[in-house]
């Protein structure tokens, strides 16, 4: 069994370590964290550390740590030449210290402690500054996931503005919807339908085909209409400007 350590105990560590501890082919080997109690319900407390200086020889070390803290927890590994990967869709690969193996194991998911999420479907976005390590990375991320891809920094970059404006821009477009809902006395549970099948359309069709609403009918009565009844200028703006982009791309 190929053995990996954890650094980190937030939403990304807490959902690798489940998905590590399911695998028969990993096993986890510790998890290296600030606060013990953050992770003191989902593992053997004996796996837990807090001392850098505690850290047991592993196949593979994931540092699942806040973008701006990922130099450092490398800086602070006590050994080289090892294989250490962050999860991170933004940092370059060469954010991290130079002496050991440098990698990236970047899961392409909203992730949130308290919903669970099936590891097997989750894009995992491997990178690593050789070809033995980025084999190596394949198989271990082969044993969580059933979606390993090779993906360069350049790319993951890239990939990472997508996955901003599919997911945590159409999350916040969920959230004016739902307090439009509430400043009108109507439930947002009767906007849940729409936005499953929403998401679900682009299975089958592309999204500029997907798209429809009076922005790409050019329906601009219901658009003035719709401005005038917007009195936060926020969101005034926030609909115009989506309304141009749509109309742009028509
Ligand atoms: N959440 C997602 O949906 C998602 C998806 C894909 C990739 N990612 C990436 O995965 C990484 C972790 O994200 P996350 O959402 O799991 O973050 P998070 O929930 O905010 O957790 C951040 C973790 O970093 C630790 N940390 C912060 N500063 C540290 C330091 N100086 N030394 C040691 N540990 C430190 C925190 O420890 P304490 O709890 O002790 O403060 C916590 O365990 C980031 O690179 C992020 O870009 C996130």
């Amino acid at each position: 069994m190929k053995k990996v350590t954890i650094i980190g105990s937030g939403n990304v560590a807490q959902h690798l370590l489940k998905a590590i501890l399911h695998s028969s082919e990993l096993h986890l080997q510790q998890i290296l964290v600030r606060k013990i109690e953050s992770v003191e319900n989902l593992i053997d407390p004996t796996k837990i550390i807090i001392n850098y200086g505690d850290l047991l020889e592993s196949d593979l070390y994931i540092i699942a740590v806040s973008d701006s803290a990922i130099r450092e927890v490398s800086l602070n590994l006590p050994f080289s030449n090892r294989l250490v990967a962050h999860t991170s869709g933004t940092m370059p690969l060469d954010s991290m210290s130079e002496k050991n193996r440098r990698a990236v194991f970047y899961p392409l998911q909203t992730f949130s402690k308290t919903k669970s999420v099936d590891f097997k479907k989750v894009p995992l976005c491997l990178e690593a500054e050789n070809l033995n390590d980025l084999e190596e990375l394949k198989a271990l991320g082969s044993f969580i996931s059933n979606n390993v891809n090779l993906i360069n920094s350049q790319q993951r970059k890239s990939l990472h503005v997508a996955a901003v404006f599919v997911s945590n821009f159409a999350n916040h477009l969920y959230t004016i919807g739902e307090e439009i809902c509430k400043e009108n006395n109507i439930s947002f549970e009767i906007l849940k339908p729409l936005i499953k099948e929403t998401a679900e359309k682009i299975f089958y069709l592309d999204p500029k085909h997907a798209q429809t609403g009076p922005a790409i009918r050019g329906d601009q009565n219901t658009i003035d209409a719709h401005l005038n009844f917007l009195k936060n200028s926020e969101y005034n703006k926030i609909y115009k400007l989506l309304t141009e982009s749509i109309q742009h791309d028509r």
